[in-house]
């Protein structure tokens, strides 16, 4: 922590009501590469939660009565901000995180674009006027913030999964609490002091750290001052969440688990499709939801595919992620490299080919080398559970019915890619695909000016674009009568 530049961006404390606050007991947050603890950070409760939740509650009116350009103005700020601090937040996330320090950077800025992007969009919440039934009468519709919104955000990115929803939520008028993962806190925190630095008003913006999930779950879910509540994580949570969130019927995001199929058909530019892959596949040591999870390769290319691929694998270099030139960091935890050892083993002991890697670097390591097996079939677990891990995982195909059946063949529907120079493949492929994102000749899909989620059981909602605003605004109608002379 001494490399920081600002010293001042370290916090350990709870943030609600502009105000940090201290527990009665710390976790340790430990950097994955090596185990040291970087910080103890604040136990806080489950009535720190409601705390929070009451600052965003009384912060609420003044803020959503502020002009629209107002809000965007101070997001603004607090992105430059962000930008500014990009190295520092970089190191704080890379040491927390375990991605190597340039996917830092880039997280960093993804997350300020989010910032800039909801700042524009804030300025842009139109309503409709209405052609009415009657000469006396005039519709009209408005729009306006929901009111009070939680979140709950993963470790896979500590920052840009709390911009995106804190961004639009911000925009819209609305006030937020968020509860960070509990490996990844310092981020979270660090954007807490830049938003204070920015001006944003004492409890429009709040982090509750903890180690009980469970217990601040509950008060983000069930309180009934939360009008809507956000989550990124896996499914099994998120429907766990949803349910607690049906009894004060709030308005519910959910970005869960991915399962993505990554085709390759006969006619792709193979070292376009290889490039893609790279980046979906190997992007934060293979732990985001939209990583490639399975490789679908049509026979005919399959063998000079498979080659290429074995090389760019071997280019990979693993490591520290504040060390130079590292492509691939430590996977998060050892229940992490225990998850990828298990769907790997078994995945091999079905008949799959390994083509390389396979085991972590040494017995107690974080750090999993860089995986291909071969001969995968889509009955095993590898290819219906998400890896979380940089394992690519290789199927063949025939047909592009079989294609499809096979990408579509899964509860999950968040992300998937294709590889086809042919037009009407192309169309037809992308139409039949049952996924929220689909890359197209593009592995990488993420951008705030589109809409981010999934169908099926990844969940639903967008976040990004400006379908991203609607989920944080109510729409009125407002009938306005007795206009006759
Ligand atoms: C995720 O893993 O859920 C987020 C990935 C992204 O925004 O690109």
């Amino acid at each position: 922590m001494t490399k920081l530049t600002d010293q001042s961006l370290l916090k350990k404390a709870s943030y609600w009501q502009g105000e940090w606050h201290d527990a009665d007991n710390c976790f340790d947050v430990t950097n994955p590469a090596n185990g040291d603890v970087i910080a103890k950070v604040a136990n806080s409760s489950a009535d720190d939660a409601e705390k929070a939740v009451a600052a965003a509650h009384r912060a609420f009116n003044a803020w959503a009565a502020r002009p629209a350009a107002e809000r965007a103005e101070l997001l603004l700020r607090w992105q430059q901000l962000l930008l500014e601090h990009q190295d520092d937040l970089a190191l704080l996330l890379t040491l927390e995180q375990g991605k190597p320090l340039a996917e830092a950077k880039g997280e960093i800025a993804y997350g300020a674009g989010y910032l800039q992007w909801f700042a524009e969009e804030a300025k842009r919440v139109y309503g409709d006027t209405i052609p009415a039934k009657t000469d006396d009468q005039r519709i009209i519709v408005i729009k306006q913030p929901v009111g009070v919104v939680a979140a709950v955000t993963p470790w896979n990115f500590p920052n840009a999964m709390i911009a995106r929803k804190a961004a639009a939520a911000l925009a819209a008028g609305c006030t937020f609490v968020v509860k960070p993962a509990q490996l990844t806190p310092l981020s979270a925190l660090a954007m807490a002091e830049l938003a204070d630095r920015a001006g944003i008003p004492a409890g429009v913006f709040n982090v509750i750290t903890s180690t009980d999930a469970k217990a601040i779950g509950e008060v983000l879910t069930e309180d009934k001052r939360v009008a809507k509540f956000s989550f990124t994580g896996s499914t099994k949570i998120g429907k766990q969440l949803a349910k607690q969130c049906a009894g004060t019927v709030k308005r519910v995001s959910l970005e869960l688990g991915g399962n993505a199929p990554f085709i390759v058909f006969d006619d792709a530019d193979l070292d376009a499709a290889i490039d893609g892959l790279m980046a979906s596949k190997f992007r934060n040591a293979g732990q985001t939801c939209v990583c490639t999870n399975r490789i679908l390769v049509q026979q005919k290319v399959l063998a000079a595919f498979t080659e290429k691929l074995l090389k760019a694998i071997g280019k990979l270099k693993l490591g520290d992620g504040t060390a130079d030139n590292v492509d691939i960091g430590p996977l998060i935890n050892h229940d992490a490299c225990d998850k990828v050892d298990k769907l790997l083993n078994e995945a091999l002991a079905l008949g799959a080919k390994l083509q390389c890697g396979g085991k972590r670097q040494a017995a107690d390591s974080l750090f999993y080398l860089p995986t291909l097996i071969t001969g995968v079939n889509n009955d095993m677990a590898v290819a219906q559970q998400e890896i979380f891990g940089p394992v690519a995982a290789i199927q063949s195909f025939d047909t592009d019915a079989e294609a499809i059946a096979l990408a579509n063949a899964t509860d999950s529907g968040l992300a998937a890619y294709f590889y086809s120079r042919d037009i009407g493949r192309v169309w037809r492929v992308a139409e039949a695909l049952q996924y929220g994102m689909v890359g197209i000749n593009e592995g990488m899909v993420s951008n705030p000016a589109a809409p981010f989620g999934g169908v099926k059981q990844s969940g639903y909602g967008r976040e990004g674009s400006k379908y991203g605003l609607a989920d944080y605004l109510d729409i009125k109608y407002l009938c306005l009568g007795g206009l006759a002379d």
